[in-house]
């Protein structure tokens, strides 16, 4: 029989096998777990109580710092006056209010908002509004998909069949039908140790043509980059690449889609990645900073045309037949309002611009040091490349995440051999040579 007594409330659980973990090497956390019980500013508590600076904002996420009372209180208050509200039919005004402030915040033509609740969803989400778009201006025949090798769009099933990280892909059958790929932009020979843009790869985009010419521009529906491929290693759009994208795409009546879930909400020092490239996709996909990760919400904003293009047929009639039991969940819009207060009060976009050369330099003098293969920067995101164990890839990778919790007192993200440096914006000159001198430790302990 089940026992149904109270449990007592523990603060260190004592077994870990029931939670399976999300992208996660389970067995490895599990004989030697990374547990966290809080967070302020600039740092993480574990549960033996050390203070652990994130270099890595959560997960892209927490780019005003963490626990800022203001969201929380939020959040506490919107809970006590509505716990929930039916997205479907029903509306909340903080949806609207939230909606208006971030299209504010986007470039110009991009007026509309349809909220979600994760990157994941948020691209499946513009991938399908793409289709429908489509069909409904009468171009039902555009229904290719194309995506980039190296992107990351999410865990949805749209998203892994474009997306293009093959760890990602391999175990999950043929995924959607009809998807391509552009190359990836990184060519380490003409790139390696560049600050910001490389002046190398903007003919990258050319290969888009390629695809035009051997589908036919009228069967493709849309492409989908991210500005700057995150998730992969950190590669940064080479200059005039995006541009080109969108010049060849309007040419021939493809919608361009701006994955921002990482650039989004100051990340490359702008609101959106967008602005600093001049370049306004059709769709653009939003998550993680819009609630400064304190409430799980993601989102497209959607250009005027396109928006418009449904906004026909009978009136009683549901003009996009897609949605989520908890799109724009009260919760979640109370985070987003209070978090874009913050980033404009502090004017934290403002300040990851104006620090984004210290932050460069200081990344860039890890150069010369065991294994260091590539450095790259772009806003307040590094990805530094090591070169792999023989016959082990990943691993070494692993093991400075590992040394950098353990040993160092440092949170930073991983993609395989590649340390990726992503800190909250409201970083100091003072902590971002404190991160520089603990990832010089990690290397060396790596070496
Ligand atoms: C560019 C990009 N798109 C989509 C996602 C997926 O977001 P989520 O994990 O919230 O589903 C991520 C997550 O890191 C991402 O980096």
């Amino acid at each position: 029989m089940l026992d149904k007594s109270p449990r007592p409330a523990v603060s260190v659980p004592n077994d870990l096998a029931a939670h399976w973990m999300p992208f996660t090497a389970n067995r490895a956390f599990k004989k030697n777990p990374r547990l966290l019980a809080g967070a302020k500013d600039m740092h993480y508590i574990t549960v033996d109580g050390r203070k652990i600076i994130d270099a890595a904002a959560g997960m892209w996420c927490c780019n005003a710092g963490h626990g800022r009372s203001q969201i929380a209180e939020a959040i506490g208050k919107q809970a006590a006056a509505l716990d929930y509200a039916p997205p479907f039919q029903f509306g909340i005004p903080q949806a609207f209010e939230l909606a208006t402030r971030i299209a504010d915040l986007a470039p110009s033509g991009l007026d509309h908002v349809f909220f979600c609740n994760s990157g994941s969803e948020a691209a499946d989400t513009a991938l399908k509004m793409a289709l429908a778009y489509h069909q409904i201006n009468g171009q039902g025949s555009r229904t290719r998909l194309i995506g980039r090798v190296r992107g990351y769009h999410g865990v949805g099933f749209g998203g892994t069949s474009v997306g293009g990280i093959v760890n990602n892909r391999k175990l999950f059958g043929t995924l959607l039908t009809g998807v391509d790929h552009i190359p990836a932009t990184y060519d380490r020979d003409k790139q390696a140790f560049t600050k910001g843009e490389p002046e190398y790869g903007a003919h990258f985009a050319e290969e888009l043509e390629n695809l035009v010419a051997l589908h036919g521009a009228n069967t493709i529906a849309a492409v989908i980059v991210e500005p700057m491929a995150g998730s992969t290693g950190v590669i940064p759009a080479p200059k005039g690449y995006l541009k080109r994208l969108r010049e060849i795409t309007q040419k021939h009546g493809i919608l361009l889609i701006f994955d921002e879930v990482i650039t989004g909400f100051g990340r490359l020092g702008y609101a959106f990645a967008a602005e600093r490239y001049g370049v306004t996709p059709d769709l653009l996909t939003f998550a993680k900073g819009v609630t400064n990760g304190a409430a799980p919400m993601g989102g497209v904003l959607v250009r005027d045309t396109i928006h418009d293009a449904f906004m026909s047929g009978p009136e009683h009639m549901v003009e996009f037949t897609h949605g989520y039991t908890y799109s724009a969940h009260p919760i979640a819009c109370a985070a987003g309002l209070a978090t874009l207060d913050i980033y404009r009060d502090d004017k934290l976009f403002e300040h990851a611009r104006a620090i984004e050369p210290k932050f460069a330099d200081a990344v860039m003098s890890l150069k010369g040091l065991p294994n260091v293969l590539d450095i790259r920067t772009v806003g307040l995101t590094a990805g530094i490349d090591l070169a792999s164990l023989p016959d082990a890839a990943g691993k070494r990778g692993y093991s400075a995440m590992e040394t950098a919790f353990h040993d160092n007192d440092l949170m930073l993200r991983i993609a395989g051999d590649t340390l990726a440096l992503t800190p909250p914006l409201i970083i100091s000159e003072d902590q971002i040579g404190e991160i520089i001198e603990k990832v010089g430790k990690v290397i060396k302990a790596v070496a």
